[in-house]
């Protein structure tokens, strides 16, 4: 059997930025708030054809109908009106714009891509999982929001208390930063039960917190973020059944996302498709 080997990440850096739009894998990428983003070229500053990309020529090279119908999130941002506590109205103001799409293109890459690369990694350690995933399709939406509640990408976000309140025993004053650790809230016990530490696709009753808790900050691509999970293991399900790791992964030192460099893999090429 012919078997080859492959490392899988800089392929599903690929899948994912297309999802986000069309933007070219050498991107410069802010490097602040200690995010950092693969295929950076250095060449470029930090911003420059980043922001130029944001502010305009994506549009540009997009076509919209004129009546701006079925279009992008990211013209939907563009166009929006704000109404202001005045009444006025104003649009996002060019910064704002910028942030924004920082946002969305950190956001939606950095976690689905280690939500499939950490994902595959445990399939690959239990491989009964892998052997039932081929099995049962059907168990595709549990699958994906196990990925999601044992991966869970996100490590920690911070937040400040806007009041007085009481967690777990715990006293929090007003002002007090909180950090939530979304990993250790999705392997919690008292809500998961004693097979919290165990990855099994067919759980139900998962109510995880890899995307928040649920309050208006909730996060804005978790049905993006869940289709690209589902894709990507229905493809490697059909295309890729025998994968297998060929050796340890190789881990980015990073605090915010428990993120994998390089995972390599063998499995036999299927034949090619149009
Ligand atoms: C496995 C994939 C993902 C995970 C684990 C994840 C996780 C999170 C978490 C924990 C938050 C904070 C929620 C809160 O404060 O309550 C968040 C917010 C956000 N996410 Fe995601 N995310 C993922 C994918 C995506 C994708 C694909 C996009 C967009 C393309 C995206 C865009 C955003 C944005 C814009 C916010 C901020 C929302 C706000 O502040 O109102 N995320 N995400």
């Amino acid at each position: 059997m012919l078997k080859i080997r492959a490392i899988l990440s800089s392929f599903i850096v690929s899948l994912v930025l297309a999802a986000v739009g069309a933007f070219a894998q050498d991107a410069a990428i802010q490097e602040g708030h200690g995010i950092v983003v693969a295929n950076i070229d250095r060449s470029v500053k930090p911003g420059d054809d980043f922001y130029r990309f944001a502010n305009g020529e994506w549009i540009k090279r997009t076509e919209i109908p004129p009546d701006r119908s079925g279009v992008d999130v990211w013209t939907k941002l563009t166009d929006a009106q704000i109404t202001m506590e005045d009444g006025t109205t104003t649009t996002l103001t060019d910064p704002e714009l910028d942030l924004f799409f920082a946002l969305l293109v950190v956001a939606g890459n950095e976690t689905t891509r280690n939500a499939i690369s950490k994902g595959l990694m445990a399939f690959m350690e239990h491989r009964d999982q892998w052997d039932r995933w081929i099995a049962h399709p059907e168990l595709a939406d549990t699958m994906v929001e196990e990925v999601l509640r044992y991966t869970s990408p996100v490590n920690f976000f911070r937040r400040t208390a806007t009041a007085d309140t009481e967690l777990g025993g715990q006293h929090i004053t007003a002002g007090q930063k909180v950090v939530l650790w979304y990993p250790s809230a999705n392997r919690d016990e008292a809500e998961f039960g004693p097979t919290a530490d165990d990855f099994d696709i067919g759980r139900v009753e998962n109510h995880h917190v890899a995307f928040g808790g649920g309050g208006p900050h909730f996060c804005l691509g978790a049905n993006l973020a869940r289709l690209e999970i589902k894709m990507m293991f229905e493809e490697l399900a059909r295309r890729m059944p025998d994968i297998e790791l060929a050796g340890p992964p190789a881990r980015l030192r990073m605090n915010l996302v428990d993120a994998v460099k390089h995972l390599p893999v063998t499995f036999t090429p299927s034949p090619a498709e149009n």
